[in-house]
C-alpha cells in the first residue's frame, strides 16, 4: 500500500509504501518489463520472497553480491558488470537495487556504466538507504585510497521504500538512519525538528504514517538540496552537516565500530556547540539538539577513550584546505545552517566540542 508519493524535480518519484504491493504497476508505468534484481543473501533471505511474489510478471533475474561494506569495491563491481552482460541486459533492462546503501551504490554504479547507462530502480531496505543513499544519484565504490572515490552520478527512475522491510533492521542500523533523519530535520526547520522526535522514534514500529512522514521529510530535504546543486558545486555541501567530525570518529574507532549515522550525530552536536563561539548558536538550541538525539537513542558525546588529537589528524586528512582555511557546516538553529570558513587550527576546537567539559 502506498503511503506517500514525492515527485522530485530530478525527474523521478520516491514512493513510500508499506510493502511491495504496487511496485509491479509502477514499473509497468515506466515501461519496464525486464529487470535484474541486485541484492545480498541477508536481504534476499528476509524479504526476497515478498519481492519475487510482487514481480512475478517481470520474472526478474537475481544476482547476489556478498554482504558488507568490505565488498563495496571494484572487484565486486567487475563481478556484477560481468553478471549483467552475461545475462544479456539491454538498455531497457532495469537494474533493481534491493538492499542497503552498499547494494544501492554498487548496483547504481554498475547501472551507470554497463552499456553507458541502464535504468536504475532503488528499493532501499535500510533506513539509511531510504533517507539518504537511494536519493540524489551518487553511486560508486571504495578503493584502497579511500571511500567512494570511484563512481558516477546516475539518478534512479524510481525509488520504492517498503517500510515493512525496516522492521527486521538491527538496532544499530536503525540508529544509523536516525542520525541522518535528525540531520535532515535540522536542515529543514523548527517544525521538522520538533516533529522528528515523535515521528522518527516510530520508524520500524506500527505507526507507518509517522514513519512515512520521517522518511518523506528526509527525502524532501535531501532532494531540495540536490535539485538545486546536482553536481555538488554549492549548497549540497550543507548535507555534510556533522560529517567532518563524524568521518574522523568512524576512522579513528576503525570503520564499523560505530555506525555512520551515530558518528554524524556526535559531529552535528559538536558543530552546534562550536557554533556558540562562531555563529551565535544559542545554548537552548544545543540543549534541544542533545535532548532530541538522546531521545532517538543516539550518542551525544565522543567515546571516552577517543583522543581529540587523533581526530584532528583524521579531519586534516579528510578536509580540503585552501591557504590554511577550512569550511565547516555549522547549525545556528533549526533551518539556519551555514558554511563557515575558519582557520584549520579551529579543527582542534571542533574535536574538543565533541565532549562536554566536566
Ligand atoms: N550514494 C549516496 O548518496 C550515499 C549516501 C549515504 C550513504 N551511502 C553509502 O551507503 C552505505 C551504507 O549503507 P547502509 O547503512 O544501508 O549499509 P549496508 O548496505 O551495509 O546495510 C547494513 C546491513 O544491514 C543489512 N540489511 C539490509 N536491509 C536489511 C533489512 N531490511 N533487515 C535486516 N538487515 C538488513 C545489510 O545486509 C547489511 O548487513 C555506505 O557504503 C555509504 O557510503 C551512499
Ligand atoms: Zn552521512
Amino acid at each position: 500500500m502506498l503511503i506517500r508519493s514525492i515527485h522530485l524535480a530530478l525527474g523521478y518519484t520516491v514512493e513510500i509504501a508499506s510493502d511491495f504491493r504496487g511496485l509491479a504497476g509502477a514499473l509497468a508505468t515506466l515501461g519496464i518489463d525486464r529487470a535484474v534484481i541486485v541484492t545480498n543473501p541477508t536481504v534476499r533471505t528476509l524479504h526476497g520472497a515478498a519481492l519475487a511474489a510482487e514481480l512475478q510478471q517481470v520474472a526478474p533475474h537475481w544476482i547476489e553480491l556478498p554482504d558488507g561494506e568490505a565488498h563495496k569495491n571494484l572487484d565486486t563491481w567487475r563481478f556484477l558488470v560481468s553478471a549483467l552482460l552475461v545475462h544479456r541486459v539491454d538498455r531497457n533492462t532495469a537494474v533493481i537495487a534491493f538492499g542497503g546503501g552498499v547494494i544501492g551504490d554498487l548496483a547504481g554504479f554498475a547501472a551507470a556504466t554497463v552499456l553507458r547507462g541502464l535504468p536504475l530502480v532503488q528499493v532501499p531496505t535500510t533506513l539509511l538507504a531510504a533517507v539518504d543513499a537511494s536519493v540524489g544519484g551518487k553511486t560508486g565504490v571504495n578503493t584502497p585510497e579511500g571511500k567512494n572515490l570511484v563512481g558516477a552520478f546516475h539518478q534512479p527512475k524510481l525509488v520504492w521504500t517498503a517500510l515493512h522491510t525496516h522492521r527486521t533492521l538491527p538496532v544499530r542500523e536503525r540508529r544509523c538512519g536516525l542520525g541522518e533523519v535528525l540531520k535532515h530535520a535540522v536542515l529543514d526547520g523548527p517544525g521538522a525538528f520538533a516533529g522528528v522526535n515523535a515521528g522518527a522514534s516510530e520508524l520500524g514500529g506500527d505507526d507507518e504514517n509517522r514513519a512515512a512522514d520521517a522518511v518523506a521529510l528526509s527525502v524532501a530535504v535531501k532532494a531540495r538540496l540536490v535539485e538545486a546543486d546536482p553536481y555538488e558545486a554549492g549548497d549540497r555541501v550543507l548535507l555534510n552537516l556533522g560529517h567532518t567530525l563524524g568521518h574522523a570518529v568512524e576512522a579513528a574507532l576503525g570503520y564499523g565500530a560505530m555506525s555512520h549515522g551515530e558518528a554524524v550525530c556526535i559531529g552535528m552536536i559538536a558543530a552546534a556547540r562550536f557554533g556558540q563561539e562562531l555563529a551565535g548558536t544559542s545554548p537552548a538550541f544545543v540543549r534541544e539538539l542533545e535532548r532530541t538525539a538522546a531521545g532517538l537513542g543516539l550518542a551525544t558525546e565522543l567515546p571516552a577513550d577517543l583522543d581529540p588529537a587523533e581526530l584532528v589528524t583524521a579531519m586534516r586528512f579528510d578536509k580540503k584546505r585552501e591557504r590554511g582555511m577550512v569550511k565547516l557546516v555549522i547549525p545556528v538553529s533549526a533551518g539556519d545552517v551555514r558554511l563557515i570558513v575558519v582557520p584549520d587550527t579551529a579543527l582542534v576546537r571542533l574535536a574538543e566540542h565533541g565532549r562536554v567539559r566536566k
